[in-house]
């Protein structure tokens, strides 16, 4: 993976090098600061949990991500990427600064964006003439104007640079993104600020930062609506006895559609695509657009999550309150750690409300505190989760899954019955060994 990201040296220590500010060292902004100082910047990354920032200044990535390790290290020791405790504040003097701060859900479904106001409070009294301030995090469309009403500096910029990258490969997906979006009053700001991208080879919409604004929430309701068509064709694949990954097949050789995001599943969900599909409804309700397209998309996830619980608890042969079910799967997708808005989380604890009790491993859980609200056992091996269980269930399509021994896992089990809510396993194969195998939108 290395070899892939890693840049040429002797062109790096040629291009620009500008000083860039980081608020936030999560999923966007860590990976934003090593990315930039990979490019050549000399970055000072701020955060304001201590733990976090003492394990980056040792090299050690707090998120899984490929091609993370590498790099942060690599970035440490040219001394252009730093890590320290502090907020907005504390990179004041920085030419360009991110803002890579938490915009969650709040109880009305709107964005909440307290802690990007808070960062521009503080560097609205601090920032020198001249500094541009970006914001990195996904925020209501129009926010822009609350922005700039806080910071009341004619002579201090702002722009909105939304991210897309994709957590699990954002290392990759920021050093080669499939385009550069930069929301900005003037174009002479935008140049200025396009100079930290100078060597990243993509297409590059310089637009106002309402639009700039609709395209991050667009993107992500048009990924959400691709999912949920997908699951409900999957749905109704199963009523009218069809193979929903021939059906994809066959549909995604269309050029006009495409072969990615072509797979079911029990729903989508992870860090963004929930809370932002609700947050541009609700943006649009108060504009005056119901959007009601975008509520079904909304609703037919909610009924793909119910219709995963209802197949599991048939599944699993026995009354769902003193059942025994296994998962393989607790991340929202695999290839991260991230445990926000997971489906199968959502899945699990439904059946738990209903008397299951659930016994889980995922590859890159063991003792996490957030799954602790959950009643969920989590264990350290796939095949001691399955002693005893009523039903075996997949709900992250992690590669390692499908290679499973299922003869050893037929033998530990009470009712040999699988449910693959990802279609990774080979259905012929369970079934030979004895499984009752249920797949997804699968005759
Ligand atoms: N995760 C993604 O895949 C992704 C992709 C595109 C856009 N986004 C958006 O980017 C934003 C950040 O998302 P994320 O996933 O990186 O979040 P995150 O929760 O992983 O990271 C936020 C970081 O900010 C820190 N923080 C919180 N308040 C702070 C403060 N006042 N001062 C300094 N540090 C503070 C937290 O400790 C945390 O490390 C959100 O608006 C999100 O919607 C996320």
């Amino acid at each position: 993976m290395l070899a892939d990201v890693r840049l040429n040296q002797f062109e790096v220590n040629t291009s620009v090098s500008l000083s860039v500010g980081v608020v936030g060292a999560g999923y966007v902004g860590l990976t934003l600061a090593t990315c930039l100082s990979e490019l050549g910047h000399r970055v000072l990354c701020v955060d304001s949990e201590s733990g976090k920032v003492e394990q980056l200044n040792l090299g050690n990535p707090t998120i899984l991500e490929p091609g993370l390790p590498e790099l942060l290290r690599a970035n440490l020791e040219t001394g252009r990427l730093r890590f320290q405790i502090g907020s907005a504040a504390t990179v004041a003097e920085a030419e360009i600064i991110f803002l890579c701060l938490p915009t969650p859900m709040s109880q009305t479904g709107d964005a909440d964006t307290a802690s990007v106001m808070e960062a521009i409070r503080e560097l609205a009294t601090r920032v020198r003439g001249g500094t541009i301030i970006v914001n990195k995090s996904t925020v209501p469309i129009g926010f822009e104007e609350v922005a700039e009403a806080i910071l009341a500096r004619d002579d201090v910029h702002l722009v909105s640079n939304p991210e897309f990258l994709r957590e699990g490969s954002s290392v990759s997906d920021f050093l080669n993104p499939d385009r550069i979006v930069v929301g900005a009053k003037s174009q002479t700001v935008a140049d200025r600020f396009l100079r930290l991208y100078e060597r990243i080879d993509a297409p590059v919409i310089v637009t106002d930062p309402v639009s700039a604004e609709t395209i991050k929430y667009g993107a992500n309701a048009m990924l959400a609506a691709r999912l949920s068509f997908i699951n409900s064709l999957a749905q109704l694949c199963e009523v009218v006895d069809a193979d929903i990954d021939d059906v994809l097949n066959g549909i995604g050789l269309d050029h006009r559609i495409g072969p990615e995001l072509m797979h079911p599943g029990p729903g989508w969900g992870g860090s963004c695509l929930p809370k932002d599909t609700r947050a541009l409804l609700q943006t649009s309700q108060q504009a005056g657009f119901d959007f009601p397209l975008l509520a079904q998309v909304i609703d037919s996830n909610i009924a793909q999550i119910d219709h995963m619980v209802n197949r599991i608890e048939r599944a699993a042969g026995a009354p769902t309150s003193g059942a025994t079910v296994a998962a393989l799967g607790l991340t929202f997708k695999a290839g991260t750690d991230d445990l926000r808005g997971s489906p199968s989380l959502e899945v699990l604890d439904r059946l738990i409300a209903r008397g299951a009790s659930v016994r889980a491993f995922d590859p890159t859980q063991t003792k996490n505190p957030s799954l602790d609200a959950h009643r969920i056992s989590v264990g350290s091996d796939p095949y001691e989760i399955c002693v005893g269980a009523d039903v075996l269930v997949v709900l992250t399509e992690w590669p390692e899954f499908s290679v499973l021994d299922f003869g050893r896992i037929f033998t530990l089990m009470s009712n040999p019955s699988i449910v693959d809510a990802r279609n990774i396993l080979d259905p012929k194969e369970l079934r030979d060994i004895g499984f009752t195998y249920v797949g997804i939108g699968r005759n």
